[in-house]
This record gives structure tokens, sequence and C-alpha cells, in this order.
């Protein structure tokens, strides 16, 4: 069977690969790409363990074909962090004892990340709903939910401060502008 070229980007970067006409995005990013945040909990779009995003949008990488990513644009849980920096829903999820096994957080992670996103400040309930096609045996979801909360107020806090700076910054050249 002839296999299907792939030109794509993930978190970022542009990528090619050549896949099965039926392998799925899960596989295609674990076996053939080295990518293996994103897990294999039901391979039935169920648990949400093997959640990316395309195009910005949350799904089950279980459920899309390897070949529907062609010209889009995918991020999986490898590119939350920033080199060594943590994104703060990773730093949140370990201050809050959001994990225990790990298998659900990748998916969780991303689920929070596609959430924050397109509301940076939800409520309780709004991140319960953006949660539920994500389900974990271990932490009973209250830790889940308090870390990101505290991850959209931290969130909320630096984007506050670079404002902030870049306000400051703007003045002062201001200033100089003036004096010259
Ligand atoms: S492995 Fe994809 S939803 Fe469970
Ligand atoms: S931490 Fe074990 S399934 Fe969620």
């Amino acid at each position: 069977m002839s296999g299907i070229h792939v030109s794509t980007t993930i978190n970022g970067d542009a990528v090619e690969y050549v896949c099965r006409p039926g392998e799925v995005l899960l596989d295609v990013l674990r076996d053939r790409l080295g990518l293996t945040g994103a897990k294999e909990g039901c391979g039935t779009g169920d648990c949400g363990a093997c959640s990316v995003t395309l195009d910005g949008r949350l799904v089950c990488s279980c459920l899309v074909l390897g070949a529907e990513a062609e010209g889009r644009e995918v991020n999986t849980v490898e590119g939350l962090a920033d080199g060594n920096t943590l994104h703060p829903l990773q730093t949140n999820f370990i201050k809050h004892a959001a994990l225990q096994c790990g298998i659900c957080t990748p998916g969780f992670l991303v689920a929070s990340k596609a959430l924050l996103d397109r509301n940076p400040n939800p409520t309780e309930t709004e991140i319960r709903y953006a949660l539920a096609g994500n389900l974990c045996r271990c932490t009973g979801y209250d830790k889940i939910v308090r870390a990101v909360q505290s991850s959209a107020k931290q969130l909320a806090k630096d984007a506050t401060k670079t404002k902030a700076k870049a306000k400051s910054k703007k003045n002062k050249s201001k200033t100089k502008k003036k004096r010259a």
C-alpha cells in the first residue's frame, strides 16, 4: 500500500512525514515522530488522553487521520513549555498535585491551554465543562480545576506586568525624544 506524504506544522516547526491512509494522528505523533506526550487511553474518543489541537481546535488525535494534518497546525503537549521554562499550567499542575499516575495529564494540559486561549478568565463551571472530555482515574478532578484556576490568575498577572513594562518603555523613549 502506498503511503501518503504529509506536510504540516507541529508546535511551530514545519514537519513532513509519510503515513498509511488509515493511520491515526496519535500513532503518527508517537510512532513516527517520537512525540510520545499524547497518550492512548481508549482509542475511541472517550478519554481525552490523546488530546492535541488542530488549527487551535481541541481534538482527540485517536480520531483524526494522520493525513488530515496536511497543511494544518498541530500543537501537542511538547509545545507547551518555552525551552526549559514550564508553562504556568504545568507548574500549577505540579503545585496543586493535580496528577498522580500522569497518563491523563498531557491531555488535561492541552485541553486546559485550549480553554485559556479562548477564555482567559473561565468560571469553575466553564473549566469543568471544558475538561469534561478528559477522564482521570486518580485525582478526583478538584485539584485539576484548582490548577487551572491558579494558572488563569497567573497568566492574567503576567499579561498585566508585560503591558506595564511595555508602557514604561514607551514612556521612557518618549522622554528621551523630548530631551533630544
Ligand atoms: S485515546 Fe483518544 S480519546 Fe482516548
Ligand atoms: S493522574 Fe492518573 S489518570 Fe489522571
